[in-house]
């Protein structure tokens, strides 16, 4: 039997809540800000489900104040947000003018947070790319460029926020940048070879080569940090990937050659082990770009810990032809027709914690790197059609949660794994990217008509879960 201090997380756990500065802040136009890559593509049409756009979005930027004090009234220990790199330069590029009313943005943020006892956990770059670097020069696509943009940007960031920024994540999930932004082409920019979707891209390379120089923005805006500011300020960097378990479709031999998802290595192994993994060299052969040597020496070692975005669990079995995953299908239906656990308004979503539980310890024995969640969550169904005082009762998203929390300690203090940290997505409901506002991931209701704030069920489970399950001083 774990005696009673090993039952719990140890006392500087840091948990809370996440957003992201797209899906939240609204105001687009204000204070200097650039446009980003979203700006224009959520107001496409067809682009998102219900054809609305982050132009306003939950209105964090004007409210703000109001979100820290639901931070506060919900006893986390900190926050992850995200900073938009069109606020900080509002043209992206390294010789473009820094914009001193984003910075103040940011910097007041911070210090907030800061006064209120709570720890900033900040993110550089959540997909909103600043326009103007798509527009003069392709974006991700031109590695000479954005890599030394994005290392410029981190810089100032760095410099401005770094005497009070401990944590730093170089960037969110870089498999939904390269194949949703360039493959499926559902998220901005929006390109892929699927000519119905969009008329210029060429989704047999591009995701690939965008993932590449996703890594080595990373892998240099790491070094850097690394080298000339992590001493004096003392802080640590990492980046955050997205991955869900997965298990054996059946007992078959083809479905059990398949155990984890494969999408969770494509860009954790050539950061933490040096190299692509297998299944994505054989896949794609010369398509994959290659690292110098001198690349692959940065890039090996450049997140000092794991950044884990995780949902789900799928069943996997040989045999598909996914262009982007290999020749294997993913369901949630098992072989007797039973499914996996409760759906999610979201298709990709069902919830399952054992399989959480497994990729903590399936992560931690591959990479050997403290881990932190940085994002879990679950989208009631339907909850959107719901009235306020119904929604509140999000009785899937507390049984979501009381899933995953007991794996994760089970994780911690059975199993050993090494996590510090734990970010419940989402603070609130707020712009789902192409499922615009009708998917709700908050455990905080939001009335996007009033703006207001109404927490649900969730939020006070996982609170005092917290509460409850952290060592005590
Ligand atoms: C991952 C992304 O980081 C976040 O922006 C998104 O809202 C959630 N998943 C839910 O889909």
């Amino acid at each position: 039997m774990a005696n009673k201090i090993s039952s719990r997380l140890p006392k500087d756990f840091l948990w809370g809540f996440a957003t992201a500065s797209f899906q939240i802040e609204g105001s687009t136009q204000v204070d200097g800000r650039g446009k980003s890559i979203w700006d224009d593509f959520s107001k496409k049409p067809g682009k998102t489900l219900d054809g609305r756009d982050g132009d306003v979005a939950t209105d964090s930027y004007r409210l703000w104040k109001d979100d820290l004090d639901l931070l506060v009234s919900y006893g986390v220990k900190s926050y992850r947000f995200s900073i938009a790199w069109s606020r900080i330069i509002p043209l992206g590029g390294r010789n473009d003018p820094v914009n001193e009313a984003g910075i103040r943005f940011y910097s007041n943020l911070i210090d907030n947070l800061l006064a209120r006892g709570i720890i900033p956990f900040v993110t550089l770059y959540h997909w909103d790319l600043p326009q103007g670097l798509e527009d003069r020069y392709g974006g991700w696509l031109n590695k000479e460029e954005i890599v030394k943009d994005y290392v410029n940007y981190a810089k100032i960031c760095f410099e401005r926020f770094g005497n009070r920024v401990k944590n730093w994540l170089t960037f969110n999930e870089p498999w939904c940048i390269s194949v949703h932004g360039y493959g499926h082409g559902v998220f901005a920019p929006g390109r892929s070879s699927d000519r119905t979707r969009c008329p210029e891209g060429d989704t047999s390379t591009e995701p690939w080569l965008v993932g590449h120089n996703v890594i080595l923005a990373h892998a240099y805006a790491s070094k850097l940090y690394r080298e000339e500011f992590k001493q004096a300020q003392g802080g640590q960097i990492g980046i955050t990937l997205n991955g869900d378990w997965a298990l054996p479709y059946d007992d078959s031999p083809e479905s059990a050659s398949r155990g984890s998802d494969a999408d969770l290595l494509t860009f954790a192994d050539p950061i933490y082990l040096g190299h692509y993994p297998e299944y994505l060299k054989e896949m794609l052969g010369s398509r994959l770009p290659t690292f110098t040597a001198e690349e692959l020496h940065v890039v090996k070692g450049s997140s000092e810990f794991y950044g884990m975005n995780t949902y789900t669990t799928n069943l996997c079995m040989a045999g598909g032809d996914n262009e982007f995953q290999g020749k294997v299908k993913y369901t949630f239906t098992r072989p007797d027709g039973t499914q996996l656990g409760t759906q999610a308004h979201c298709a990709w979503l069902q919830d399952y914690a054992p399989g959480f539980r497994q990729l903590l310890n399936y992560l931690y024995k591959r990479y050997r790197k403290p881990i932190y969640v940085t994002e879990n969550g679950f989208a009631v169904k339907d909850e959107n059609n719901k009235p306020v005082e119904e929604a509140l009762s999000d009785y899937d998203r507390v049984h979501y949660f009381q899933g995953t929390t007991s794996s994760l300690l089970s994780a911690v203090v059975e199993d050993g794994v090494d996590i510090r940290g734990y970010f419940a997505w989402s603070l609130m409901d707020n712009f789902e990217w192409a499922d615009g506002y009708v998917t709700r991931f908050g455990v905080t209701y939001v009335d996007y008509e009033t703006q207001k704030r109404y927490p649900k069920d969730s939020a006070r489970f996982v609170c005092q879960w917290f509460k409850e399950n952290i060592e005590k001083d």
